[in-house]
């Protein structure tokens, strides 16, 4: 017999609130609720996850039990999407979790040598340059994604608001949080437990594709897509390269990734995407839409983006005959706790059939 609380864990949404947040800009872990019961009423068995960031929507789309391809141009959420949607079954033995913390005398000192003093403590780095290398001999090659996704998150953890934008001494970040005292290791030690408990089979066969939006493959018909690029910046402090450029080195070990030495907390070169600039987004979303014009077009949007709804609407209608626009109220946060301000905005789902 299923119990009642069975049954309360069996739901699809309270599946993907357990999903971790990767404190990623833009992320809709808070949305869930409401992209959940806008979803469930269409019908799709296929689906793409255009630009998955986090991974949390993609996460909730597997937790529904459909076929879910997740993409984003940035390596890091290719990662954490190879790890959390595409594995449904490899989890970390306590005899690999061993094999990786072991010190690896071949290990490279890329990352030692390049951040110390500004990101981590000299053995925290080190532990990051021995880890990377025991991880790469993983078997099969899924546990490596999750075991670097473990490392991203423990570095996420650790680092004040979880971006790489700020370094050197972060004392006045420090508000007494345990997360800043413990060490990467322990903080990897607490991810790979969380990770191993969140990984299920949803039956289906899940991927996780790395590209430009635009190169996606047509030779996929999807269902639906599900699409959330990111928004023109109101300041350049939205640039998801500027903010992440250490995880996103981290999860390849800045393999053709040149650094940019001149710069402080050493960053990487950001990637060029149309849809963060005025002059280049409406044609952007022209084409997009014409792209996936034959799925179910599901677009997250607000009312701080450009272009603005009306003209959006108005795009999407040269390629759908029908357009529906659902609404919802939301509370950004921006800034640190003390000077944390609130942005009320407006989350629309712009679903086109
Ligand atoms: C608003 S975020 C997505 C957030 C995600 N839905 C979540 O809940 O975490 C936008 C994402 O688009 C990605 N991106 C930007 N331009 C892209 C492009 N041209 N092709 C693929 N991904 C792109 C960024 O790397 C970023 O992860």
């Amino acid at each position: 017999m299923t119990t009642q609380g069975q049954l309360f864990k069996e739901s699809p949404i309270e599946k993907a609130l357990a999903y971790p947040t990767f404190r990623y800009m833009g992320s809709k872990h808070r949305l869930l609720p409401w992209i959940y019961e806008v979803l469930k009423e269409l019908s799709f068995e296929t689906v793409l996850d255009g630009f998955s960031g986090s991974g949390a929507v993609s996460y909730l789309l597997k937790s529904m039990g459909k076929q879910v391809t997740g993409n984003d141009f940035l390596h890091f959420s290719y990662t954490i999407n190879k790890a959390l949607i595409e594995n449904n079954s490899s989890r970390l033995t306590p005899s690999d979790i061993n094999n990786i913390l072991s010190k690896n005398s071949t290990s490279e000192s890329f990352i030692t040598d390049t951040f110390s003093g500004i990101f981590f403590t000299k053995k925290d780095l080190e532990f990051l340059d021995s880890a990377y290398w025991n991880i790469e001999n993983l078997i099969p090659v899924l546990k490596r994604e999750l075991a670097l996704t473990s490392l991203i998150r423990a570095c996420i953890k650790k680092q004040p608001r979880g971006v790489f934008t700020v370094s050197g001494d972060l004392s006045n970040y420090d508000d007494g949080r345990r997360d800043l005292r413990l060490s990467l290791e322990e903080h990897f030690l607490n991810q790979v437990e969380l990770f191993n408990t969140i990984i299920f089979d949803n039956g289906k066969k899940n991927i996780s594709l790395n590209s430009d939006i635009f190169s996606v493959p047509n030779s996929t018909k999807f269902d639906l897509v599900y699409l959330d690029p990111p928004y023109v910046p109101r300041s350049d402090d939205n640039c998801y390269v500027k903010r992440y450029h250490f995880l996103e080195g981290l999860s390849k070990y800045w393999k053709n990734e040149e650094i940019m030495q001149e710069t402080k907390v050493k960053k990487i070169k950001k990637k060029y995407t149309p849809f963060s600039y005025k002059k280049s987004a409406e044609e952007a979303f022209s084409k997009m839409f014409d792209k996936f014009k034959e799925s179910t077009i599901v677009l997250s949007y607000s009312s701080n983006g450009y272009p603005d709804l009306k003209k959006l609407v108005s795009i999407l209608k040269s390629c759908k005959q029908e357009v529906e626009v659902f609404q919802k109220d939301h509370k950004y946060h921006f800034g640190t706790h003390s000077t944390a301000k609130r942005s009320d905005v407006k989350e629309y789902l712009i679903i086109g059939y």
